[in-house]
């Protein structure tokens, strides 16, 4: 038996997260931004956590880096492997948790993370590993949603009908910039943070909910959860509408994250 004692949440986790695959489509460009903020460049060894279908591990590799991407999902390692064997780039892409990290203390240059690591329930467990697989004067580099913009918002949505299990953290805390210093640590210096907008083009609220129903893992469990009680569901589908509604114009949805950068002492 695993002494994790979240091992349940990750075994739910790893089958929510595995229809995440076409939001790719959306997170390909803040991979780009990512990468430029991380000042990544060739030759360097990058580890790539949360991979998810690989987007910022293949940006990297594509610029010359030797990278490693790390995912809970296994349906999604196997779309990045094929997406790497696609672009002609070799990386290995292999299936763990960011809380355990299978790698040797100080084995790469950049740590990356788009928004990765922020899912793990224990923060400081997360934070600690990739700070340990990092090299002195390495960069580690992450982008997270910020609990005031729209995709925050929704996950403190989803958590109020389906409350995270006790000692859980919200994962938009890590888009708060003072939670992320604390976090940090005096392990790192030099912490520059930067802003991009992602942006979902659909044509009302309920197209873009069905999207996330399809394949957001927290959204697709919570729909699983309430499929007993149509009420429920009803009054979360209007809640979500809503809040989509208020961030939708010109048939674009813009979803504002924050990009963190620092250097391991
Ligand atoms: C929003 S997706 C982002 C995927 C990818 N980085 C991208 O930008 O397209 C979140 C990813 O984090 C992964 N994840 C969640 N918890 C994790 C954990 N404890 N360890 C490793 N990966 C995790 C999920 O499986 C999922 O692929």
């Amino acid at each position: 038996m695993s002494d994790d004692p979240f091992a349940q949440l990750k075994a739910v986790q790893r089958e929510a997260w595995a229809v995440f695959a076409p939001l790719e489509a959306v997170t390909t460009m803040p991979a780009a931004e990512l990468v430029r903020h991380a000042r990544v460049f060739p030759q360097q060894s990058v580890l790539d956590v949360g991979c998810g279908t690989g987007v910022v591990g293949l940006t990297a590799a594509r610029l010359g880096a030797r990278v490693h991407g790390l995912d809970l999902a296994p349906a999604l390692i196997e779309h990045a492997q094929k997406n790497a064997a696609l672009a002609g780039v070799e990386i290995d892409f292999r299936e763990g948790d960011v809380e355990a990290l299978p790698f040797d203390d100080a084995s790469f240059d950049v740590v990356l993370s788009q928004f990765g690591h922020m899912f793990a329930p224990r923060p400081e467990v997360a934070i600690a590993e990739m700070l340990r697989v990092l090299k002195p004067g390495g960069t580690i580099a992450f982008s997270t949603w910020p609990p005031e913009h729209f995709v925050g918002q929704m996950f403190a949505l989803v958590g109020k009908y389906v409350p995270p299990p006790p000692g859980a953290a919200p994962p938009p805390l890590w888009g708060d910039p003072n939670v992320v210093r604390q976090r940090l640590g005096e392990t790192v210096t030099d912490i520059v943070f930067d802003r991009g907008v992602m942006c979902f083009p659909t044509l009302s609220p309920q197209h873009y909910r069905k999207v996330l129903e399809e394949t957001l893992g927290p959204v697709v469990k919570l729909v699983q959860t309430l499929q007993g009680d149509a009420s429920k569901l009803a009054t979360f589908r209007a809640e979500l509408d809503g809040y989509i509604g208020r961030h939708l114009e010109n048939n674009m949805l813009r979803q504002h994250y924050l990009m963190t950068r620092a250097i391991k002492r």
